[in-house]
């Protein structure tokens, strides 16, 4: 099969997209949007296969945000193959790809950011000043453009989840936003573009994330209920992998992501390690019930 047939129609420009979505939008259909940065793996592909069980038209962006990466961060490198992206993009039978270019998304002289407060505090937002602000932004900018009647966000990226859930509830978007469970490879490793940074030791060394969240609630299951113990048990797994380093490690609200001192009910544990120079994340509701 020739390459080109393998691929969908990338559209690059604001006028393109809004045209290609007018028309099943006018027929009533409901349209599926899928935000992404590429890099696409089958994290990505589980929210295109929801959107396309639950809409009648999946767009799906790719679209590196660069005011979503801090100075320091990996904007530059991050993976951009548009070939690949666009072949499974079509593999799971989305509509139409957006890959606009940056002064699409910021035209030269704007002047709006979309900020959600509170909820972007600690955390990853702790660690990543102005991240969240670029992704709310980046989000209210694609929504407004594609107008989609829901958009597919992947739980393994859980502040972000609740930010733009916020922001959606705040600003009255009339979109449902649709959380997907993380998808993880056999060995337990969360799915995540920057896992293509990652050598075969650091792959290994990367599993501690998981490991981290499963001993805790091991420890939950056998009865655990205090925060800083449960927490010990979390650095403990990292000081016994001298190549994950461990970022953070906090116990939050599921709903309100207020910190937690004691479980009672279903918890968030997130977490951040760097392994060498990659950042990884990882989360899991730890269930008291289990
Ligand atoms: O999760 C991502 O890939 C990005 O943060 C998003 C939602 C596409 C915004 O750039």
């Amino acid at each position: 099969v020739p390459a080109a047939t393998q691929r969908l129609a990338v559209l690059r420009t604001v006028p393109d997209i809004r045209a290609a979505v007018a028309a099943p939008r006018a027929a009533g259909g409901r349209i599926g949007f899928v935000p992404t940065m590429g890099g696409l793996h089958a994290g990505h592909a589980s929210l295109m296969c929801r959107a396309r069980a639950e809409c009648d038209f999946v767009v799906v962006s790719i679209f590196v945000n660069p005011a979503q990466f801090g100075p320091r961060e990996d904007y530059t490198k991050y993976p951009r193959d548009l070939d690949a992206d666009s072949a499974l993009c079509k593999r799971e039978c989305a509509d139409v790809v957006f890959a606009p270019e940056v002064e699409a998304i910021y035209p030269p002289g704007d002047k709006t950011r979309v900020e959600v407060a509170g909820l972007t505090d600690g955390m990853c937002g702790a660690f990543r000043p102005g991240h969240f602000r670029g992704v709310t932004t980046v989000c209210a900018r694609l929504f407004n453009i594609v107008l989609p009647d829901a958009a597919y966000f992947g739980e393994k990226d859980y502040q972000q989840l609740k930010v733009v859930e916020r922001m959606v509830a705040d600003l009255q978007m009339p979109l449902a936003i649709i959380p997907c469970p993380t998808v993880r490879d056999d060995d337990g490793l969360a799915l995540s573009s920057r896992n293509a940074y990652l050598s075969p030791s650091d792959r290994q060394a990367a599993l501690t994330l998981w490991r981290a969240l499963q001993t805790a609630q091991a420890a939950v299951t056998r009865g655990a209920r205090d925060a800083a113990a449960i927490l010990k048990v979390v650095h403990g797994t990292f000081t016994a992998e001298p190549a994950a380093r461990l970022q953070y490690a906090e116990l939050r609200n599921p709903e309100t992501l207020q910190s937690v001192e004691r479980i009672d009910g279903p918890t968030l544990l997130a977490l951040a390690a760097f392994v060498g120079e990659v950042r990884l994340i990882d989360n899991l509701v730890l269930q008291p019930d289990a």
